[in-house]
């Protein structure tokens, strides 16, 4: 017999189903609440709501658990390539060898951008963020492809605009790191892996031969992975709901990459070098910054820690960490923002407001330094972000589409003036 959760209202008792997903997490269905109590739900930003029923990907706050279509990241992140994982995340398995190169070939065959698109980029000041830039020309890809804004499409057309998302958000991002240098931009190479294209395009020059160190590009294929999804959050969540309404699929994707520029989202990966730097020429006196980040009257946070989700390590930020110190001692890089990192975490993980709030490094917290490593500008770290992150919208965007899921549009409790009588200017 399938369970149920009563509840009283105005001394009336109400039963209402309660449903149990895959990996044994509960919820009680609310979907008829309102039309059988005349009662809402109020639950500001959703910490205790599901918006959905998702196969996508499990994670556990808790445990530090996290897997896509239940494979353990862990697994994953060693053995798979970035490309495998978009795949599995999209089409809900892994490929075999004929499916990769099928979905190889294609992303590679739509690497290019409009070479209209090159007149924007000269449009934008120097110092634009890239984040604004990429959310700008993500949106302006979908005129560029007005049959791709036919939300009816058969999914045959719209699989082609996610290749083309795939294939051409690491030439975008590319091109606004080298217009931000006025550098001339670099095409991309059919010959290269999905990876290796992004390094060459951001850091080679039309004067000089670009060779692809295995070390980074080992290391970017981990980083694009362990950032490719993560169910609901915020930024999921906004490519869903835009996506509910029938907006096309680059316009759902632009919003998504909007709502990841926020520092308290994707975008905490930058500010958590600009926190380290900060602490680093302040003189690294870390029990003043983490006095500080306790202190409710200093808006001062430590980024990079904290989640909505886990209340133990993320288990993305463990391996990172690892890969941190691979990747500099590889490089032979010794980088003082990664000792002041691993004493802040050392200080923190000791304090109890830390530990009783179950506050950890999350991912964004290491991220930076390899990312820094790798010789990617600090303003460039939550594009990385995005293009890891991509595969995971749009499987999520896919998913909600699929399941016919209705527009989202929340309701309110109205705390406003009562009815009243419209008094002209002169009697104010
Ligand atoms: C990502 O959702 C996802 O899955 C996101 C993400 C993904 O892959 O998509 O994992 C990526 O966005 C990671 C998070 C990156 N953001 C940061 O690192 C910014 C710093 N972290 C915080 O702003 C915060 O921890 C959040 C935004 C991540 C989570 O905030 P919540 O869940 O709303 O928790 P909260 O703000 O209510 O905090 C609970 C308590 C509060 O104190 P009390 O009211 O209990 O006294 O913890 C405190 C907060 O003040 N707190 C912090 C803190 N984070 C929370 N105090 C100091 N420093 C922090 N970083």
């Amino acid at each position: 017999m399938s369970e149920t959760a009563r509840i009283i209202l105005d001394g009336k008792e109400y039963e209402l189903p309660v449903i149990e997903g895959s990996e044994g997490e509960k919820a009680i269905d609310i979907s008829k609440l309102r039309a059988t109590t005349g009662y809402i739900t109020l639950d500001s930003g959703f910490k205790n709501t599901g918006s959905t029923k998702s196969s996508i990907t499990f994670l556990d706050g808790e445990q530090g658990i996290l897997r896509y279509r239940g494979y353990p990241i862990e697994q994953l992140a060693e053995n798979a390539s970035f490309l495998e994982v978009a795949y599995l995340l999209i089409y809900s398995e892994l490929p075999n060898q004929q499916q990769l190169d099928w979905f190889t070939n294609s992303i590679t065959m739509h690497t290019l951008v409009h070479e209209d698109m090159r007149r924007f980029f000269e449009a934008f000041p120097n110092n634009a963020h890239p984040m604004g830039i990429l959310s700008s020309m993500i949106s302006s890809l979908s005129t560029y492809y007005p049959e791709s804004q036919n939300p009816n499409r058969p999914f045959k057309d719209i699989e082609l605009t996610i290749h083309r998302l795939i294939a051409k958000i690491p030439t975008l991002a590319a091109q606004a790191y080298k217009n931000n240098l006025g550098h001339p931009i670099m095409y991309p190479k059919n010959e290269l892996s999905y990876t290796e294209n992004f390094l060459y395009m951001m850091f080679g020059l039309p004067s000089s031969d670009y060779e692809v160190d295995p070390v980074i590009d080992d290391a970017l294929n981990k980083l694009l992975i362990l950032h490719a999804d993560h169910e609901q959050n915020c930024s999921a969540s906004t490519v869903r709901i835009v996506g509910s309404s029938q907006a096309n699929l680059y316009s759902s994707i632009s919003a998504g990459i909007a709502a990841l520029w926020g520092p308290l989202h994707g975008g905490a990966n930058q500010a958590v070098i600009e926190m380290l730097e900060t602490i680093k020429n302040d003189g690294g006196d870390l029990t003043k910054w983490v006095d500080k980040a306790k202190d409710k009257t200093d808006s001062f946070r430590l980024m990079g820690f904290g989640h909505r989700v886990y209340k133990n390590f993320d288990p993305r930020a463990k391996i990172i960490k690892k890969a941190a110190d691979d990747v500099l001692d590889k490089l032979g890089i010794d980088d003082p923002v990664l000792d002041i990192a691993k004493q802040l975490e050392e200080v923190a993980l000791k304090d109890e407001y830390f530990v009783e709030r179950g506050l950890y490094p999350n991912v964004d917290f290491y991220s930076g330094i390899i990312y820094r490593a790798l010789g990617i500008p600090t303003e460039m770290f939550t594009v990385m972000f995005a293009i890891g992150r991509l595969p995971g919208w749009i499987a999520q965007w896919k998913e909600m589409t699929e399941n016919g899921e209705p527009i989202g549009r929340p309701r309110q409790i109205y705390t406003g003036a009562n009815n009243r009588d419209y008094v002209s200017v002169e009697k104010r």
